[in-house]
């Protein structure tokens, strides 16, 4: 397919909102992405016609979201090329994710003096679930270093391998800084010394393309909604051994076999991780948004997203008031910056104002924020349909705020 910005726009009704008095330009796709009308009317075709609870029923409309539920499996197996599909188990999103990993570590694996490798430029959902692991089991974390462009110091990286070490937890791009990190050689460094890896993929699902058996990772999660799919879904894939040696996350309907006062036996992959009524609707959501992502080609999504970063890139280097904080060779369509000495909320708040939608604050990631000495920044974050003149109002914006700020 030819990529053409306006044609994927018009799959976006919400694109065509005033916001005072301004077309939205949305640039907050770090956040959460905007739904095509293709995802939406999935959604809304399921709950007319096709609303049914899964794996339980014997009637046509039960089998029937059943089938719709494990095709959606079998698609998202295929996006992020797992080996099988009970390697992918569904969950409310990346959080829960890394949560029902690190809780299976916590009760199968770590013991008193084990340690877990983190990065300081982890989003709070790679952090603290981590934090919970070392206070039940008694191991500690170890945090990998960045520098003042952001990126991690591989260096540090080897030093902190050890026969100690008994998971790597680190974000594929970051998301306060965009950042890309170099996960396939940080993947080698730990199987080179035994260790597994799980890569919080929340911000690359949408900006790479993912294979999962190239990269080797042990668990790879993200979440449907940062995919142009709905909100309550994401996966947590795993390879076929940690998962069957991981105990369930939750109890509950579905991930038994049979159940006694006496004794429950688990269900096999991946119901075993998939406790009560899962978010049927959602996961077929997903699929659709998937799908409409490979109609558009990965290869057009890539080259669009990164003219638009270097073009705001180029246009934000020319203005003597942003300091750009973070500045990584390697960089998703993501740009965290200050703005004069003006607070990040006054600068979010004056651009609303012109219908542009930015993020300001901590992005989850207070102690990226405590690395480069700063309480909050401003993120500008692109998706597949963002234009290059909604950056050139960004810069607009600025100036104005600017300005502002200066009578
Ligand atoms: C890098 C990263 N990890 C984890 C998350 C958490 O994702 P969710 O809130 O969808 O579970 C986010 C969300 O912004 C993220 O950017």
């Amino acid at each position: 397919m030819i990529f053409n910005v306006d044609i994927v726009r018009a799959d976006f009704p919400i694109l065509e909102l005033n916001v005072h008095g301004y077309p939205l330009a949305y640039l907050d796709n770090a956040a959460t992405a905007q739904k095509p009308s293709q995802v939406i009317k999935c959604l809304q075709n399921y709950y007319e016609y096709q609303n049914a609870n899964i794996h339980r029923g014997t009637y046509y409309l039960t089998e029937f979201a059943t089938e719709l539920f494990e095709e959606a499996r079998k698609s998202i197996q295929q996006f992020i090329n797992a080996k099988h599909q009970h390697e992918c188990i569904f969950t409310r999103g990346t959080t829960e994710g890394i949560n029902l990993v690190a809780n299976g570590f916590t009760r199968a694996v770590l013991k008193p003096g084990d340690e877990i490798i983190i990065s300081q430029t982890e989003h709070h959902a790679n952090i603290v679930p981590w934090q919970m692991a070392c206070e039940y089991s008694g191991a500690s974390l170890k945090i990998i270093p960045c520098n003042n462009a952001g990126e991690l110091e591989i260096d540090r990286y080897i030093e902190l391998l050890n026969p100690k070490t008994k998971i790597v937890a680190i974000a594929h791009i970051c998301n306060a800084l965009g950042a890309i990190n170099p996960i396939k050689e940080m993947i080698t460094l730990a199987h080179q010394n035994g260790t597994p890896v799980l890569i919080d993929g929340a911000q690359a699902i949408a900006h790479q393309s993912i294979d999962v058996q190239d990269l080797d990772c042990d668990f790879y999660c993200f979440s449907g909604h940062k995919v142009y799919g709905p909100t309550g879904i994401g996966v947590i894939y795993g390879k076929t051994d940690w998962l069957e040696r991981l105990p369930p996350y939750q109890g509950g309907g579905e991930m038994i076999q049979t159940v006694t006062f006496l004794k429950t036996i688990y269900n096999h992959l991946p119901y075993k991780f998939e406790a009560g009524t899962m978010p049927i609707a959602q996961a077929i959501g997903l699929q659709s948004a998937i799908e409409y992502l490979q109609k558009i080609g990965t290869a057009n999504i890539l080259q669009h997203e990164s003219m638009l970063l270097r073009y705001a890139l180029e246009k934000m280097k020319d203005e003597a008031t942003i300091n750009f904080i973070g500045y990584p060779k390697e960089r998703a369509p993501i740009i965290s910056f200050l703005l004069a000495d003006i607070h990040p909320h006054d600068v979010g708040t004056i651009l609303d104002h012109k219908g542009i939608a930015v993020r300001t604050g901590q992005h989850c990631a207070q102690p990226t924020m405590d690395r480069f000495g700063v309480n909050a920044t401003i993120r500008a974050s692109f998706g597949i349909y963002n234009t290059f003149s909604e950056i050139d109002r960004l810069i607009d914006g600025l100036r104005d705020a600017v300005k502002l700020f200066k009578r």
